[in-house]
């Protein structure tokens, strides 16, 4: 069953927009740009005379573009095998060069032409590209594409910089362009259907609202698994390391939802305003609060390790895994370690967050675990939490338990929308909550910028660990020196 479409979403948002998605011919508008426009059409998000211009530098005839925006589109239903003619009619492909004005006025004019049939008042510019096109992208599109009046929305891909300078470097130059009312920074995270229900699950609920601090809870660990290695993207992520890639965007964003106060309200700037202040509560992650790991071979020597991709330079210290403790310096989170966890090729994929209450005070009883609300963002949904009860029968033993929200069997018959479906409605939208604001991001370069330099500088050798495997030896011993108990 396809999720019915809230009225004043149906393809209303404020304006009507014409997309254009730059970078059209690569990897990410494939596998999910594309098919999260496809998504939102589909389920009359969009409006219908939405016209969505694709834009790179590769040469495309109409059929080589319909092939590789369609390739990673599901088709379901009848429904959705009827929407996606209806879909491709309002998309087109232009080629054009980043940094050439020419092509950009050839832009404008299909943007005009479409603009003259659609009565679209809107662009919504999606850089679906690398960094090192973002600022002579956005330089063209100012000068070409920008007109008073119209209103304009620029979404732009992570990684936004490297470290603390390069990004505000980044913000300086795209700041000089656009307004920060006009920029959207996407984290896909932010998207997905359970870190979308933290702050619900957390101020909507008065049960968690009193034990939501040090005096209760002990440790809290966010982690994210994935059970492919770099295969392919290897050049890529060795300038970037997993810190980069997974860390200080995914996980510290989880970070911020499960820590931050209540906002005022869910305005846009208020809820960044609370995120902002607990990541400014955040020190620097000490070199000792750190472990890092790099992936070899499988044990059965089936998986290539790390090093063997011709595309990684050769002695490569990169981490291709990473544990990092974070302390919240204030009166709510003082002393409890929050423990992010990311790695690639491991034993599983799953991000999950892991709030350990403390011990119960007292011997009572005998075998006790501690009570744990665990929120499971991928794969199989679910908010489940870890209690004590009694072994049904005549004794009084103990037993851990689940209470458990599997959304696989309490909204099975709801569909789950893809994070970037989500995020691109919001920009449409305009609502600027679920993305990341420039104070946000200059807060969370400050925690990671001297832990990364330390690793550029290969001061820290990683630790080895066989491709499919739990991590490197020593992540047990890791969570437990920062407080996790196993239940
Ligand atoms: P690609 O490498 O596929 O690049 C996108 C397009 O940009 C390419 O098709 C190419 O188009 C153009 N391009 C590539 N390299 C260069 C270059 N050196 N100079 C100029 N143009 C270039 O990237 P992705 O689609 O994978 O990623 C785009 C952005 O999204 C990045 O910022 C990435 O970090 C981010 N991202 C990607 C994810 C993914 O799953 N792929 C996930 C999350 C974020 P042409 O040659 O036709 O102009
Ligand atoms: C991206 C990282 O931002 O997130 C990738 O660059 C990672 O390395 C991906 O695989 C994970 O996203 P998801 O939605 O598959 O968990």
């Amino acid at each position: 069953m396809s999720t019915p479409a809230p009225k004043a979403a149906q393809g209303d948002a404020k304006h009507l927009y014409t997309i254009v998605v730059l970078g059209a011919s690569g990897d990410l508008a494939k596998k999910k740009t594309f098919p999260a426009l496809f998504g939102l059409f589909k389920n009359q998000y969009l409006n219908r005379k939405t016209h969505i211009i694709g834009y790179a530098r590769t040469k495309m005839d109409r059929a080589t573009f319909e092939g590789h925006i369609t390739k990673y589109i599901k088709l379901k239903t009848n429904e959705d095998k009827a929407a996606l003619p209806k879909f491709l009619e309002l998309c087109s492909y232009q080629d054009g060069q980043y940094d050439r004005d020419a092509d950009f006025q050839n832009l404008e004019k299909r943007m005009v032409e479409v603009e003259k049939s659609s009565g679209a008042t809107a662009r919504l510019f999606y850089m679906a590209l690398p960094p090192s096109v973002f600022i002579p992208v956005a330089t063209s599109l100012k000068k070409n594409n920008y007109k008073k009046g119209v209103v304009i929305r620029l979404i732009v891909e992570k990684p936004f910089g490297m470290d603390l300078e390069s990004s505000r470097q980044l913000a300086k130059e795209l700041g000089a362009l656009f307004s920060e009312d006009e920029i959207y920074r996407i984290d896909h995270y932010l998207g997905k259907e359970m870190v979308k229900n933290l702050m619900i699950l957390r101020f909507a609920n008065v049960i968690f609202g009193s034990v939501w601090n040090r005096h209760s809870i002990d440790n809290v660990q966010i982690t994210f698994k994935e059970k492919i290695g770099t295969e392919g993207r290897g050049g890529y992520f060795d300038e970037f390391g997993i810190i980069r890639d997974v860390m200080q965007n995914h996980l510290l964003q989880i970070l911020t939802l499960i820590a931050m106060e209540s906002p005022v309200s869910l305005q846009a700037e208020d809820v960044r305003d609370e995120k902002v202040k607990v990541l400014r509560f955040i020190p620097p992650i000490a070199k000792e609060d750190v472990l890092l790991g790099q992936y070899t071979k499988s044990a059965d020597g089936k998986e290539p390790g790390y090093l063997d991709d011709k595309t990684v330079p050769a002695g490569s210290k990169t981490p291709t895994y990473a544990a990092a403790t974070l302390y919240i310096h204030n009166e709510r989170w003082s002393g409890v370690p929050f423990v992010l966890k990311c790695g690639k090729a491991l034993d599983q994929q799953k991000t999950e967050i892991r709030i350990q209450f403390r011990d119960i005070p007292g011997n009572l009883f005998s075998n006790l675990a501690r009570n744990e609300i665990v929120i499971r963002v991928q794969p199989n949904e679910a908010v489940y939490v870890k209690m004590m009860n009694k072994e049904p029968g005549l004794g009084m033993k103990t037993i851990i338990s689940d209470l458990d929200l599997s959304y696989s069997s309490r909204f099975n018959d709801s569909v789950i929308p893809e994070a970037y479906e989500s995020l691109i409605l919001d920009s449409l939208n305009e609502d600027h909550s679920n993305f990341v604001r420039d104070d946000e991001l200059d807060a969370a370069w400050k925690i990671f910028t001297p832990i990364l330099k330390t690793i550029d500088r290969r001061e820290i050798d990683p630790v080895p660990y066989a491709y499919g495997s739990r991590g490197p030896a020593g992540v047990t011993d890791f969570v437990a020196k920062h407080g996790y108990k196993r239940s």
